[in-house]
């Protein structure tokens, strides 16, 4: 089988397959389905400085191919997490990448200074919420704000621990977003956050949402999702790229691959089938020995080598490939 390390900056992981921020708080719900010291990451719910009850209800809504929602950003707060998620993840074993989301830049700063002493290994900076009361607060919709926020958190977060923008798919040009983050030392990004949606619900004739608009996440987002990793890594080739955006199976997850992403996260697959992360870990391994790839580092970015360059780089492989 396929070796499966990869990287995300200075972060070593024993695969690629990580959970997506929001989809299952810190990640203990899901332990009663696997064990999360399996994946090669927990990402943990956006965690704000103080506790948030997050917008009116109702917070989800299905469409075809998706899901909406309108959550807010609830949470216990930075205290609670510090106090009980995060230790619960240690001493499961699991790698922890810890999302951070703030009002103002300050917040950000403030809670990177508060994870400086805790064993953290990545920091994704959820610059991207669509759920938040003004657009002007979706700071990466705008290179310099995104970019603002980014070298703040570079500063006062330990030198260690990896710093990731995460992204919307909600701009223009989604490349330009990339290199205002990059050059504001970003060691790395995440995208997608979800796309700014809406549904109507015709008993009530009102918005389904309670916040009127919500995220759309889920298979419908996949191309839009794999659209952007492209772009990114066509952008930034040397940053690491956590690639995210309705992977349901392990073909989903190759192809974020091919298009650059180091590693995937999962996340609205969780909601039907909470196996799904290790699931999508096994199909991976399955699918990337079925093409000959020997290793995850292999695969990462394939797809934007040409068939010669790609004929070249596999002489000596004796498997037949057939992506
Ligand atoms: C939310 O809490 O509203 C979703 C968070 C996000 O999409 O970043």
């Amino acid at each position: 089988m396929a070796d499966l390390r990869t990287s995300l900056g200075r972060l070593q992981l024993p695969n690629p397959v990580l959970t997506a921020s929001g989809c299952a708080a810190a990640g203990k719900e899901l332990s009663q389905f696997f064990d999360v010291a399996e994946l090669g990451g927990i990402v943990t719910k956006s965690i704000m400085l103080r506790p948030r009850s997050g917008r009116a209800t109702p917070r989800m809504a299905e469409t075809p191919s998706g899901m909406l929602n309108s959550i807010g950003l609830q949470g216990p707060g930075i205290d609670s997490f510090l106090a009980h998620d995060l230790p619960w993840l240690r001493e499961r074993g699991a790698r922890a990448v810890v999302s951070i989301a703030g009002r103002h830049t300050d917040e950000y700063v403030a809670l990177a200074k508060r994870l400086y002493n805790h064993p953290v290994d990545l920091i994704e900076v959820n610059i991207s919420c669509p759920n938040v009361e003004s657009r002007g607060q979706v700071f990466a919709c705008d290179p310099i704000a995104a970019g603002r926020v980014i070298s703040a958190v570079r500063r006062a977060a330990h030198p260690n621990v990896p710093v990731f923008a995460k992204l919307s798919p909600d701009v223009t040009d989604i490349g330009l977003i990339a290199r205002a983050v990059t050059d504001a030392g970003a060691d790395g990004i995440s995208l997608i956050n979800t796309l700014l949606g809406m549904e109507i619900d015709l008993d009530t004739l009102q918005p389904a949402l309670g916040g009127v608009t919500g995220g759309l996440s889920g298979p419908a987002v996949r191309p839009v999702a794999l659209r952007c990793v492209w772009q990114v890594h066509q952008t930034v080739p040397h940053l690491p790229l956590l690639g995210m955006g309705g992977i349901m199976t392990g073909q989903d997850a190759l192809r974020f691959l091919l298009a650059g992403a180091s590693a995937v996260s999962v996340g609205t697959a969780v909601f039907h089938d909470p196996g799904a992360p290790v699931r999508i870990l096994r199909e991976l391994n399955a699918e990337l020995d079925a093409r000959g790839f020997s290793s995850v580092t292999d695969a990462i970015g394939f797809a934007h080598k040409s068939p010669q360059q790609q004929a070249a780089l596999r002489t000596g492989v004796t498997h037949p490939v057939s992506v």
